[in-house]
């Protein structure tokens, strides 16, 4: 077995700059996880796009609504008063953050991203020949709900994977009067761009179609604007997660126009969602009840708003400063690692536009093994794959028809060996420039061959693991 490459411990983290302003403020920080050869490292959680930890505001809100927590709406005690009302002053939190319009738009929670936008697919009125458009950069929750309910046009993107506009155009007018929605991300899981969403509405409404937005990225990083109806820029739907955003406690939302969740039947039928039934009928009721059965996630409800009131109070420019003044850092160096590949936009000086999501891979090693390395080796908490984003992962690659086939054949037979993909750092608010250089430090030691051996690969997981490190959870946590 190869002696592990000579690693430094990462110093204190220094509050240069900013830098450590908030990470204080995020649950487990400073946890030390055990590392192949023995001994703890200080975990690095690169793996934000993903989830993000607890922020301790959010979970300081949730322990003190606990000692009021009841079940909302009719209850007539004093908790479930007091509950009611924290549970829809979260509701108008987010229609505050997103700048929607209770008049026009209903904000409805679900448990996430891709309920919300499955909830939204099933509930659209789509006529039998609409067409949604929608863009090969997409992560699979805003493409396959969309097969399910209407035709499925992609949009393609450039070889650098932007969204190609001139062919996003095309599609809107070859479409015209069929393409009923645009659904489009925000900003992308794999790549970090962020799309010009209200340019695309414009375009959208001019054709004639809506805009959804999927801004599972995009909120915890940028201010969202939803803009009046009258506005030819408005967006008409959007959906988000709470577990991306500091409060990982199962609420997801998704905003959109009152008329679409008025018509038909309510998705789920059940408790919450009638104002009479008899043995015979049932009369639904108002919004947002008729679109929210049964008792919802209350404490997720309230961590989301905590969440919000934590970053409005924060301020967007500090969290986009923090995490741009990082993205370029991160970029710098990357890009000095020789073997180290970058995909999307490589360039520093163009961070302030982009999130802090980077994809890259090491020449010549599974992006698999290197996500592996960093995790056994070093404590760095990455993702590696295609990130529920096949399509566009593969463009990104440049991954041929007949590559992309055999594949496909490898992977049904339950191979997962060589499979394309990246790795992926994603950075939050708490991450800090001495964890980037821990990152790259990793990075070029592995990239010069000087990591351990004794790396494993399970075939059908596509997953490299270690028998030096047996996974004794039990051992740490008692759940
Ligand atoms: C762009 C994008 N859309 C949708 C989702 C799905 O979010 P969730 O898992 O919260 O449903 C993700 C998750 O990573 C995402 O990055």
């Amino acid at each position: 077995m190869k002696k592990p490459g000579k690693r430094t411990d990462p110093p204190a983290v220094k509050n240069q700059a900013g830098e450590g302003d908030f990470r204080h403020l995020v649950v487990g920080v400073d946890e030390k996880v055990p590392v192949a050869g023995g001994g703890k490292r200080p975990y690095i959680n690169l793996d934000n796009a993903a989830s993000t930890p607890a922020l301790r505001p959010v979970i300081d809100a949730i322990v003190e609504f606990s000692r009021w927590y009841s079940n909302v709406h009719r209850g007539t005690g004093y908790k479930s008063r007091l509950s009611s009302w924290a549970f829809e002053r979260s509701r108008d939190r987010v229609y505050r953050f997103v700048h929607a319009s209770p008049k026009e738009k209903i904000v409805l929670f679900t448990r996430n991203t891709t309920e919300s936008i499955n909830h939204l697919a099933g509930k659209f009125p789509f006529r039998s020949d609409d067409v949604v458009l929608t863009t090969v950069m997409e992560h699979h929750s805003n493409e396959l709900p969309w097969r399910k309910a209407a035709r499925v046009v992609h949009v393609g993107v450039l070889p650098d994977g932007r969204v190609d506009e001139a062919d996003l155009r095309e599609k809107l007018a070859g479409h015209r009067g069929k393409a009923a929605l645009l659904a489009v991300t925000g900003a992308s899981n794999v790549t970090g761009f962020i799309n010009p969403v209200h340019r695309y509405a414009r375009w959208a409404h001019e054709a004639g179609a809506k805009i959804f937005v999927d801004a599972a990225q995009l909120a915890p990083h940028r201010p969202i604007d939803m803009k009046p109806s009258g506005d030819p820029e408005h967006l008409d739907f959007l959906a988000f997660s709470a577990h991306k955003m500091y409060a990982p406690f199962g609420v997801g939302v998704l905003v959109g126009e009152r008329g679409v969740f008025e018509q038909g039947d309510p998705t789920l039928v059940g408790g919450g969602t009638v104002d009479i039934v008899n043995l015979e009928n049932a009369y639904w009721t108002d919004l947002p009840d008729r679109e929210e059965a049964g008792t919802p996630d209350i404490v997720g409800a309230v961590a989301l708003g905590a969440a919000i009131r934590w970053i409005e109070g924060t301020g967007w420019r500090k969290v986009i400063g923090h995490e741009t003044s990082l993205t370029a850092y991160a970029l710098e160096r990357l890009n000095r690692i020789p073997g180290v590949t970058v995909y999307g936009d490589a360039d520093p000086s163009n961070a302030a536009g982009r999130l802090g999501v980077i994809p890259f891979n090491v020449d010549s090693l599974s992006h698999a093994l290197v996500a592996s390395i960093l995790s056994h080796e070093w404590a760095v908490g990455t993702r590696s794959g295609c990130f529920c984003a096949h399509p566009y992962v593969k463009c990104l690659l440049g991954v041929e028809a007949a590559e992309a086939k055999a594949m496909e054949e490898r992977i049904l037979a339950r191979d997962r060996s060589v499979i394309p993909g990246t790795v992926r750092v994603s950075f939050g608010i708490y991450n800090t420039r001495t964890e980037i250089d821990v990152l790259c430090e990793a990075l070029g030691t592995i990239a010069a061959g000087r990591h351990m051996d004794g790396y494993h690969l399970n075939k059908e997981r596509g997953e490299y693991y270690r028998t030096d490190m047996e996974e004794n959870f039990s051992g740490v946590l008692d759940v």
